[in-house]
């Protein structure tokens, strides 16, 4: 068989970027209903007819891989509630050139599967944990902090390494806990990652209300620490500092107050098989209707170029906020 790996095959997009990294929803159903994500009441998740099964899901990651993708995340909606997932992280990291899998989760059924997880290849945590105040978390999020905690503590015994913490940041609701989640990290050994909110959907709105500049929380978090600029490995876009004298990085994640687009190297598979070209933008590709129609594998990778050349250059998050009526859980995380 002919690696396309060995002959080069590279997905570019139009403005030079190279696309390296693909990140998969495997459900748009969470088992949490934090506010500035799914709206009050929402009912429109997907139906499970149109959900890609694994073998479809595994075939669409395939093509990527010989299109030179190493790299996969998992995401939702919340992962950990799709059966099974340790089978398709097996399949997944199985693939020829596939080297990087990771897992985005809110951690509430961590502990149960971290050591197949584990075990299946996934090397890499992310999870979403705003405070560490039990009530303010269940105001957040609607569900209890302790199944979180549990779950971290177990995948730090498991061995995912590193661990980070994705915090969205928001005035008024966590803006008096940075300092407390930085002790936190620093005693677990963490990663921290502090997010500004996106409008994305009706929950957005929510968020924005919310938005705080992290410009600002990088100016207050230095006068308490010694921040010296900071490496990640497979950081993403998130800009490091580290605390002097420490092991513990900050990353800041700021689509609205500095956007990175002009370095953005992924797309995103959702649960019903749409491949978004952009977080915020409507450019996409379906590729459910070509999977079930019979499409060859080397169609499926044509048709794959093909939509990486249609690409979008950023999103106008900040310019047109009223514009993205996507909700994070239909898009992937
Ligand atoms: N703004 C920023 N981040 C969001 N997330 C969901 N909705 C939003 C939003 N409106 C992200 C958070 C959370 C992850 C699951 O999705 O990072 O941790
Ligand atoms: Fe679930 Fe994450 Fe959305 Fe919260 S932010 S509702 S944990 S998908």
């Amino acid at each position: 068989m002919t690696d396309s790996r060995d002959s080069g095959e590279r997905l570019i997009d139009p403005f030079g970027r190279s696309i390296e990294y693909l990140r998969l929803s495997v459900t748009d159903r969470c088992n949490l209903r934090c506010f500035y994500c799914i709206p009050k009441g929402f009912k429109g998740f997907e139906q499970p007819e149109h959900w890609l099964n694994f073998a479809e899901i595994e075939r669409v990651v395939r093509a990527f891989s010989e299109l030179g993708v190493r790299k996969v995340r998992l995401t939702g909606g919340e992962p950990l509630v799709r059966k099974g997932l340790d089978q398709l992280a097996r399949a997944i990291t199985a693939l020829p050139g596939m080297d990087d899998l990771s897992l985005s989760t809110n951690a509430v059924l961590l502990e149960p599967h971290a050591d197949r997880l584990r075990a299946a290849g996934v090397s890499r945590i992310n999870v979403s944990l705003d405070s560490l105040r039990a009530d303010r978390f269940q105001a957040i999020t609607g569900g209890p902090l302790q199944p979180v905690l549990d779950g971290l503590a177990h995948a730090r015994r498991a061995g995912f390494s590193p661990i980070k913490i994705n915090m969205v940041a928001m005035a008024g609701i966590n803006d008096d806990e940075f300092e407390d989640m930085v002790a936190f990290c620093l005693d677990n050994g963490f990663t921290l990652r502090l997010i500004e909110t996106m409008p994305m959907g009706s929950s957005g709105d929510a968020a924005s209300r919310h938005y705080l500049d992290l410009q600002t929380v990088k100016r207050r978090l230095a006068k308490r620490y010694e921040l010296i600029p900071g490496v990640m490995p497979g950081g993403g876009p998130a800009r490091y500092m580290q605390v002097k004298g420490t092991p513990l990085r900050i990353g800041f994640i700021t689509p609205i107050s500095q956007h990175f687009c002009e370095t953005c190297n992924r797309v995103r598979l959702s649960v019903d098989g749409t491949l978004y070209l952009c977080l915020g933008q409507n450019d996409r590709l379906e590729l459910r209707p070509l999977l079930r129609g019979g499409i060859s594998d080397d169609g499926l990778k044509q048709a794959i170029v093909e939509a990486i050349a249609r690409k979008p250059e950023k999103h106008t998050f900040r310019e047109n906020p009223r514009r993205m009526i996507r909700l994070m859980t239909m898009t992937g995380g």
